[in-house]
């Protein structure tokens, strides 16, 4: 059987040259690009505070993916998604049920911080949505897991509180979410990880991971 690229190099032999100009990009690629933009984002006053953007990371094929609210003061110095004290928490309560942090997708609403952690405006929220939204499009988990009532409320339209939409299931487009508690306020209220833990196990179950 022939392979596309034995197809491909049929049509050029032949001289047809518009076929080497057909770019099929990787996940990969698309988020690279995707990187470049946010790098060099002035789109909102954030990006005069920031250290740096935090893009987000992890599977580009993840089934599941974790979406924050903003980067605290340890990712804007690292330029990684929750890798402070909040963020070792959901490493942590990953593994305790048999998730792989290396396995899933994890980005935020904000790409820059707040100063002093303040809450994000609306305003911010929607000048940066397009990058979220392009990696959710380019990732295309089957499920989102939102973090708090910031990334809750952008990709559900819910205003209600955490306490009344959390293990609940949304649906953005074609793909589930599911509102969690954040880790913060899990590090702030201890007594509410065993309810996180059995949302988390709820979504690996709907993720099928
Ligand atoms: N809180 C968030 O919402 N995101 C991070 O990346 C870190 C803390
Ligand atoms: Fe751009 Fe988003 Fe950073 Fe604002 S928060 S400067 S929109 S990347």
């Amino acid at each position: 059987m022939k392979t596309v690229v034995n197809i491909l190099k049929f049509y050029e032999e032949l001289g047809i040259e518009y076929i080497k100009k057909i770019d099929i990009k990787t996940k990969e690629d698309v988020l690279k690009e995707l990187f470049d933009k946010v790098a060099v984002c002035k789109k909102c006053e954030l990006s005069k505070t920031r250290t740096q953007p935090v893009f987000g990371e992890g599977n580009v094929n993840a089934r599941l993916m974790f979406v924050g609210e903003a980067p605290g003061r340890d990712e804007d110095l690292k330029g990684k998604p929750f890798v402070g004290r909040a963020g070792r928490l959901l490493s942590e309560l990953l593994t305790d049920i048999g998730i792989k942090r290396d396995d899933v997708y994890i980005a935020n609403c904000l790409k820059c911080r707040p100063p002093n952690n303040r809450d994000p405006s609306s305003k911010e929220l929607e000048s940066c949505f397009t990058y979220l939204k392009n990696q959710i499009a380019t990732i295309q988990p089957k499920v989102i897991a939102t973090l708090g009532r910031y990334s809750t409320y952008q990709l559900t339209n819910e205003k209600g509180t955490l306490g009344s939409l959390r293990g609940k299931v949304f649906v953005f487009g074609d793909i589930k979410v599911v509102p969690l508690y954040h880790p913060a306020y899990l590090l702030r209220n201890p007594n509410a990880i065993d309810i996180f833990t059995s949302d988390l196990k709820k979504i690996k179950e709907i993720a099928s991971i």
